[in-house]
């Protein structure tokens, strides 16, 4: 938990630019007829909830929701945006390998490439269980993850600027094709009263193939999986493939 949770306690101030905002709106757009149709008195778990964007959009929509997040700093942003909603969003800071929630979830969602976070098969059968013992029988997970498309395409070699109200983010892209990992150094500059603060940081995320995503939730005890290409972009099919992958999976009716 420390190396991720630290990644994002650094990144938080400078993690709402404008591209990371659209991708959460994204994901809502497809989550929400899902979330609607849940059964009455059933809660969302947003996990990995980050900054609570999404959160911030389900509780508006009147949809209970509980985030949980390893990182101290993005839930301190999810709880400050989220304040005008409290009676129905709640926050946990906890890791997803290991987190419990009290309330009954019958909808689990994952957005920002949360899975390919996971460097290797273990972690990602481990939190992927925790998930299936935190959602109710008949419950549907859904996350988006980024297919080899993404990496190859927007990741190797590929630098970016992006703007936010807290600063701004440079990150600068790498791929490695044969051991399926993508690395991406953060440079930001957090706006600091009158100045900045400079804060740098390498994330490394995985490709997993749609197989071995398939398997994984099969072994967490995960059926009915389904993927779809998807993306958060309007203007993704004037490029030259789909860069995500739409997952849903459901915890078995009679699962105990
Ligand atoms: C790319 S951000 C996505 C945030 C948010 N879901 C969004 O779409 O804006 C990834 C988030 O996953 C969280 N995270 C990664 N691994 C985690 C773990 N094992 N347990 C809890 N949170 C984790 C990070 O702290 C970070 O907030």
């Amino acid at each position: 938990m420390a190396r991720v949770s630290r990644i994002y306690d650094l990144l938080a101030r400078v993690y709402d630019t404008q591209d990371h905002i659209e991708i959460a709106q994204g994901f809502h757009a497809a989550l929400a007829p899902i979330a609607r149709a849940r059964p009455r008195g059933t809660w969302v778990l947003d996990l990995a909830c980050g900054t609570g964007v999404l959160a911030e959009k389900l509780g508006r929509a009147r949809i209970p929701v509980i985030g949980v997040d390893s990182s101290r700093e993005m839930l301190a942003i999810a709880r400050r945006r989220c304040r005008a909603v409290s009676d129905r969003v709640r926050f946990q800071r906890a890791n997803l390998a290991t987190f419990r929630v009290r309330e009954p979830c019958s909808v689990a969602s994952a957005c920002g490439d949360v899975m390919n976070h996971m460097l290797s098969r273990a972690p990602l059968v481990r939190i992927l269980r925790q998930v299936r013992r935190n959602l109710l029988p008949g419950g549907v997970l859904v996350f988006e993850a980024h297919n080899r498309f993404a990496y190859q395409h927007y990741w190797s070699g590929h630098d970016y600027w992006m703007e936010g109200p807290g600063g701004d983010l440079a990150m600068c892209c790498e791929w490695d094709e044969r051991r399926r990992l993508a690395t991406a150094r953060m440079i930001g500059y957090a706006r600091n009263g009158r100045g900045w603060e400079r804060v740098e940081t390498t994330l490394v995320e995985r490709y997993h193939s749609d197989g071995e995503l398939r398997s994984a939730l099969r072994e967490a005890g995960f059926a009915k999986i389904r993927r779809e290409p998807w993306s958060p972009w309007d203007d993704q099919h004037l490029e030259p493939g789909i860069d995500r992958n739409l997952w849903t999976a459901r915890v078995p009716e009679n699962s105990t």
